[in-house]
Formats: structure tokens, C-alpha cells, sequence
């Protein structure tokens, strides 16, 4: 199996989910195995270890009472002595400080001298010493303390026991096998619900790629509606707003494209009747042929007009990957821009009037920006009166730049104010008809503010003015 594959199946959800479930059922199992069986054995064996300690130093204090060291015929002592042999299944020595056996209950080695270590240790220290021989035999060596006048004491031997562990050894391996068992029931419990539930829980995730999918592919476009998870609920939700806000911008591209073969239509139905009309007669005089040829070139400058505001437009509707953004003099840019629409402020005799209130030089797209502003520029020339005034005012704060664009001019009615950004939308058809607008500037210029992160607003009063205020970030936003 490839490794992109492996990481795909690990990267389900699915597995996931099967995956901490089972650990959620063996961790646990691990954890009481380790805790309780693996402890139990050093458990029993300490219990064990105390509980011969304590009866082997009750004999001891015998062995002293009875003079035992020098005369092991004593028959209480001897029984006690057999009788815990017996009890733990072990063999007990008794060794005097001469290290010389002085009885084995196994009757081996009595009378022989034993040489260890340990035993040599205890009879020099006074302190027990026990330990596990291989796991079969516990080995425990205890003082025989003799207690001497003034709280001093003398070790007058050891006692020596070896104490079988069988019977801790068959109940631990009792325990383990019960263990075992339960913990491969667990196990196979834990598998089946995990298998069940990495399943069972995403079936609803899948019931939504499958209603997507069916959207996706034209199947329907009915609402998703899977309620089984607040989760899942969600993504339907969020989908469905999604949906319809593809509905939507589906309406507007169709409405567009409707709108825009109207506009384009309109210019080439005037030529179609003004040429047809030329064709009809016959003998035309010279004057009537320059004057409607005339107005089909007016037509066509029009059309020509509409194609280059369509075409900003669509540049300015796509991504900010379009932005050629570069640190620029708004105020030079200003200037030339009012340079550029001298004339034509001239002819419609309005004075324009450029008020910079500070030097402003900010991160922007010159082309869309210049666009943006001149459309306003031009807007108040054209919507203007006889002898009236354009009034640019350039201000900055740290944050931002403001442009202000007023007139002193015909005004936008209150009502139209919501669409004037709309495409193609005119606030007097057949007046803006001879002024020769397309009804797509401010759709652009609105298009390229948002696109610097910008914002435009608008203030009107009809037969007084009005007053356009753009605010873009000195610095761009990506
Ligand atoms: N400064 C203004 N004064 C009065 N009316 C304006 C002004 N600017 C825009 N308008 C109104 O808003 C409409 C839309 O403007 P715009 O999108 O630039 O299209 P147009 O090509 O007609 O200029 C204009 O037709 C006009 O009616
Ligand atoms: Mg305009």
C-alpha cells in the first residue's frame, strides 16, 4: 500500500473514529492489567514476607527463653519450628554466630557450617534480609536478637527460611487466566463497537455529500435536509444559503446579459432605421445624407462607448489578483485627471474647482482608481447647470484618503439613490439620452472603491447638488 494512501485512510474521519474507540476500550484494560495483576505478585509476596517475618521473630524470642543456641533438643521449640516448615512449605535453619547450623528442619545439614553472604550480613547488621530466589522461593533471613542490660542487644544468630511461593504462583496464574479472558471478551466487544460506531456515525455525513453531489450534478436543486447532528444541520444550512445565493447571482448574470444585448441593441436599431430609411429614397439629397450619416456615427460612438464601460466593468468584477497596486501622489493623479476633463467641463461651461488639503501618497491601482474618480468628475460635469461648479477636496487621515466629489447641480431624487450603482441604471432615461451616459460608470467606480477596500457615499438634493465621498486605506489590504 503507497504511503498517500495510507495517509488518506488515516485521514478519515471514519478511521478516526474507529481508531480512538478501540483505544478508549484497551487503554483502560492495559492500565487495570498493569495496575492490579502485575502488582499482584510483589503484593502477595511483601504480605507473605511480613507475615513469616513476624512468626520467625516470635521463635526467635523462644530459641533465647529455651537456651536453644547451645542445647536444639528443646521440644517446644521444635514443634513450632516443624509446624512453620510446614505451615509455608519451607525449610527453617537456625545458624549461631559461629555460622554453624545449629538444626535444619529438613535434618540436611545440621551441625555444618554455612558460608553466605547475606547470612554474614544479617549477624553484622541486625537487619532482615529477604529476597526472592528465582521466583520459587522467598528467602528471608531474620536476627536472633538477644536483648542485653541497658537497652543494648547482641545478635546471637540468624534464622534462615525458605518459603515456597507456589500457592501465590497459582493464584496469580489463576488471575491472569481470568485476565486474559475477560480482556479478549472486552477486546472483541470494543472491535464490534467500534466497527459499528466509525459506521453508524458518519452514515448522515455521507447521506450530505450524496444530496450535494446530486445538486452538483444537475439532478435537483432541492434544499439538503439532514437533521441527525446539529453538525450536519449546519452544513445544510450553510449549503443551502449557499445554493440559493448561486440562484441569485445565476438571476443577475441573466438579467445582466439581457440587459446588456438591450443596450447594445438599442444604438444598432437606430443605425438599422436610419440607414433603411437613406436606402428607402432615392435621389437623397446631399444634406440629408451627411446628417443622418451623422447621427449613425453618433450611434456608433455610442455603442463603442458601451463596449469600453462593459469591458471596465468585467475587469473590475474580477479578483484582487487584477489589482496592480503601487504607491502613487493621489494629488498628481488628481490633477491630470481634471487636466484631462478641462474641456469637456469647459464645453458644458462648469469651473472645476481642486482643493488638495494635504500631500497624499497611498497604495493603489492607478488605472481603476483614475477611473473611479473620473466618473464621478465627469458625472457632476454632465448633471450639472449653466455656469455651474465642480468642486474636488483631497484629505487624508493616518488611516485613510477621501476624495470629495460635489456640484452645484441637478441632484439625484431621494428614490433613486438606492440604484444609481446599479449597470445601466439612469435616473431620466431620455434626458441622460442626450447627455449620453451608459448607466455603467458608477457601477464601475463602486466596483473599483470595494476593490481598494474602499467605500462611496452619496448625499443629494434635487436643484441643489450633490456631493459623492470615496474613502480608500492609505495602505492595501490584500
Ligand atoms: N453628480 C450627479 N448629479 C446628478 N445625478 C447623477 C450624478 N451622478 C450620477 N447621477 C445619476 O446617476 C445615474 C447613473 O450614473 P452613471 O452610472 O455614471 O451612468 P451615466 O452613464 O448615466 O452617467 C446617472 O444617469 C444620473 O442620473
Ligand atoms: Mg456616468
Amino acid at each position: 500500500m503507497g504511503k498517500a494512501k495510507l495517509l488518506k485512510i488515516f485521514k478519515s474521519l471514519k478511521t478516526r473514529i474507529f481508531c480512538i474507540v478501540i483505544l478508549a476500550g484497551v487503554i483502560p484494560c492495559i492500565i487495570l492489567h498493569v495496575g492490579i495483576l502485575e502488582r499482584y505478585m510483589d503484593n502477595a509476596v511483601s504480605v507473605r514476607t511480613n507475615e513469616v517475618q513476624t512468626q520467625i521473630k516470635i521463635i526467635a524470642d523462644h530459641l533465647l527463653t529455651y537456651n536453644y543456641l547451645f542445647d536444639n533438643t528443646n521440644e517446644v521449640v521444635n514443634a513450632e519450628l516443624s509446624q512453620l516448615s510446614n505451615l509455608y512449605d519451607g525449610r527453617v535453619l537456625v545458624v549461631d554466630e559461629n555460622l554453624k547450623i545449629i538444626k535444619d528442619t529438613y535434618a540436611i545439614s545440621e551441625g555444618k557450617t554455612i558460608i553466605s553472604e547475606d547470612i554474614v550480613k544479617c549477624l553484622k547488621d541486625g537487619v532482615a534480609v529477604n529476597q526472592l530466589e528465582g521466583k520459587k522461593y522467598i528467602e528471608i533471613i531474620v536476627p536472633i536478637e538477644e536483648k542485653l542490660a541497658e537497652g543494648t542487644s547482641r545478635i546471637a544468630g540468624v534464622m534462615l527460611t525458605s518459603v515456597s511461593t507456589d500457592s501465590i504462583i497459582s493464584s496469580y496464574e489463576y488471575i491472569k487466566s481470568r485476565a486474559y479472558l475477560l480482556e479478549m471478551c472486552a477486546l472483541v466487544v470494543v472491535f464490534g463497537m467500534a466497527y459499528f460506531l466509525s459506521r453508524k456515525l458518519l452514515k448522515p455525513f455521507e447521506r450530505i455529500t450524496e444530496s450535494i453531489n446530486e445538486v452538483k450534478n444537475g439532478f435537483t436543486d432541492e434544499e439538503i435536509n439532514v437533521r441527525d447532528y446539529t453538525e450536519t444541520e449546519r452544513i445544510g444550512d450553510a449549503f443551502n444559503q449557499m445554493l440559493g445565493r448561486m440562484k441569485v447571482l445565476d438571476d443577475s448574470r441573466q438579467e445582466f446579459v439581457s440587459n446588456v444585448s438591450h443596450e447594445l441593441k438599442t444604438p444598432l436599431a437606430s443605425m438599422k432605421v436610419l440607414a433603411d430609411s437613406l436606402l428607402a429614397q432615392e435621389d437623397v439629397p446631399a444634406e440629408l445624407y451627411r446628417e443622418f450619416m451623422t447621427d449613425i456615427a453618433t450611434e456608433i460612438d455610442r455603442e463603442n462607448k458601451i463596449i469600453t464601460d462593459l469591458l471596465s466593468l468585467v475587469k473590475m468584477t474580477r479578483t484582487s489578483e487584477d489589482m496592480n497596486v503601487e504607491t502613487m501622489d493621489i494629488n498628481s493623479i488628481l490633477e491630470l485627471l481634471l487636466k484631462r476633463l478641462g474641456p469637456i467641463a469647459a464645453r458644458a461651461g462648469v469651473k472645476i474647482i481642486f482643493e488638495s488639503r494635504r500631500p497624499v501618497s497611498a497604495e493603489v491601482d492607478e488605472v481603476k482608481l483614475t477611473l473611479a474618480l473620473s466618473n464621478l468628475v465627469e458625472n457632476a460635469i454632465k448633471y450639472n447647470i449653466e455656469d455651474g461648479w465642480v468642486k474636488v477636496v483631497l484629505d487624508a487621515d493616518h488611516q485613510y484618503f477621501t476624495v470629495e466629489v460635489s456640484d452645484s447641480g441637478i441632484g439625484i431624487p431621494q428614490e433613486s439613490i438606492e440604484h444609481i450603482y446599479e449597470r445601466f441604471y439612469r435616473v431620466d432615461k431620455s434626458h441622460s439620452k442626450e447627455i449620453g451616459g451608459t448607466g455603467l460608470g458608477l457601477a464601475i467606480t463602486r466596483s473599483a472603491v470595494l476593490m481598494h477596500r474602499g467605500s462611496i457615499n452619496v448625499s443629494s438634493v434635487e436643484g441643489v447638488g450633490t456631493v459623492f465621498t470615496v474613502k480608500i486605506p492609505l495602505t492595501y489590504i490584500v
